[in-house]
């Protein structure tokens, strides 16, 4: 395990309709496709009390340990981790961990531009931005705010201030923004970034997740063959989620994530630290392991190395999406981080 994903809070700004869906648009787009299908059943969206958040110390902590046991690459993620009041602070203090090779944060963008200098400053290298269209009218429906050109400029500006690569992640769901694809992949090459389409998993708090709704990665590829001339991008990392594919130009590369249709579990690296301090082995964990209780309990360095390490070891093969017996996980992708 290499890969640690933080989660700094559960709160979210946005209300992505593939994670946190309160709009109307969301709610007819899912009943009037779905109704006879699908029990709408809003599961209780509350955000957890502060005392059961972990402070900055208790986060550094973990990864500590977590980096003695060989993590090198930390991703702080959320709901929004910009929500997270001074989160500069802690992106310092994870970044003088000695062992950390790689500082990478997820966010919908929205603030970004307000934290970005002190962000770099304090030693963030890396940022993924989530966009999944570009136009003002579907980005309000698809994540509840007005907020796409807020999200560009932010995107702009982490190009300028030297973060790299930058980032963009696109759910596609079918119906709702596959008419983008072309689009959005135009605009990695036009922004020169990396664009990564993600196929749409069941982790959205209305439980309203379909097999029908998931446009998979050979699709999405299919479809941008027959526009752009893409290359292969042979990836130096065994545990890289995405198959690349470069413009022929050297400028932008799309990725695609197809966790759904292909799954990649049997090379997956990554652990997961909720907000709330419970390490989750897989996104689809149903059993999650309480740090927090330890963090809080006087456990020396060595007892959380201890259970870290048992932890680890009970690390799911695999995913059970689309499989008789799958049980979507109780927390959304919001609490669990992405
Ligand atoms: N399926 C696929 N990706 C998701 N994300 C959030 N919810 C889902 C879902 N149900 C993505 C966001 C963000 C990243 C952290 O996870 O778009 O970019
Ligand atoms: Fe917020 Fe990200 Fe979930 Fe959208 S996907 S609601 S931006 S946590």
């Amino acid at each position: 395990m290499r890969d640690l994903r933080v989660s700094v809070t559960d709160r979210c700004n946005f209300r992505c309709m593939y994670c946190l869906p309160e709009t109307e648009a969301a709610e007819n787009f899912y009943r009037g496709r779905w109704g006879n299908l699908v029990e709408s059943t809003l599961i209780a969206r509350q955000w957890q009390p502060q005392d059961k958040i972990l402070r900055f110390e208790e986060i550094e902590r973990a990864v500590r340990v977590a980096v003695g046991l060989g993590v090198e690459k930390i991703r702080i993620t959320g709901g929004e981790p910009l929500l997270r009041q001074q989160i500069e602070t802690l992106v310092g203090k994870i970044a003088a961990i000695p062992g950390i090779k790689d500082l990478a944060m997820t966010t919908n963008g929205f603030l970004f531009s307000k934290k970005a200098r002190a962000l770099r400053d304090a030693g963030l290298k890396r940022v993924s931005f989530s966009l999944d269209s570009l136009q003002p009218d579907n980005f309000r429906k698809i994540t509840g705010r007005d907020g796409l050109n807020a999200v560009l400029e932010s995107i702009d500006l982490a190009k300028e201030l030297g973060f790299t690569p930058v980032k963009v992640n696109a759910v596609v769901i079918r119906g709702i923004n596959d008419h983008e694809i072309e689009a959005l992949a135009e605009f990695a090459a036009e922004k020169n970034i990396s664009l990564r389409f993600i196929e749409f998993m069941p982790l959205d708090s209305n439980r309203a997740w379909q097999k029908e709704l998931v446009v998979p990665g050979k699709e999405i590829l299919n479809r941008l063959q027959t526009q752009f001339q893409l290359q292969p991008v042979q990836s130096a990392n065994t545990s890289e989620t995405a198959r690349r594919w470069s413009f022929g130009n050297g400028q932008g590369e799309i990725g695609i994530i197809a966790p759904v249709s292909e799954p990649f579990c049997g090379h997956c690296n990554r652990v997961r630290l909720t907000a709330d301090g419970k390490i989750r082995t897989c996104l689809f964990s149903i059993v999650e392991h309480d740090l927090r209780e330890m963090l809080r309990n006087g456990a020396s360095d060595a007892e959380i190395r201890r259970f870290m390490q048992a932890v680890v070891w009970q690390k799911e093969d695999r995913h059970h999406i689309g499989e008789p017996e799958f049980v979507q996980p109780e927390r959304t992708m919001s609490c669990i981080g992405g």
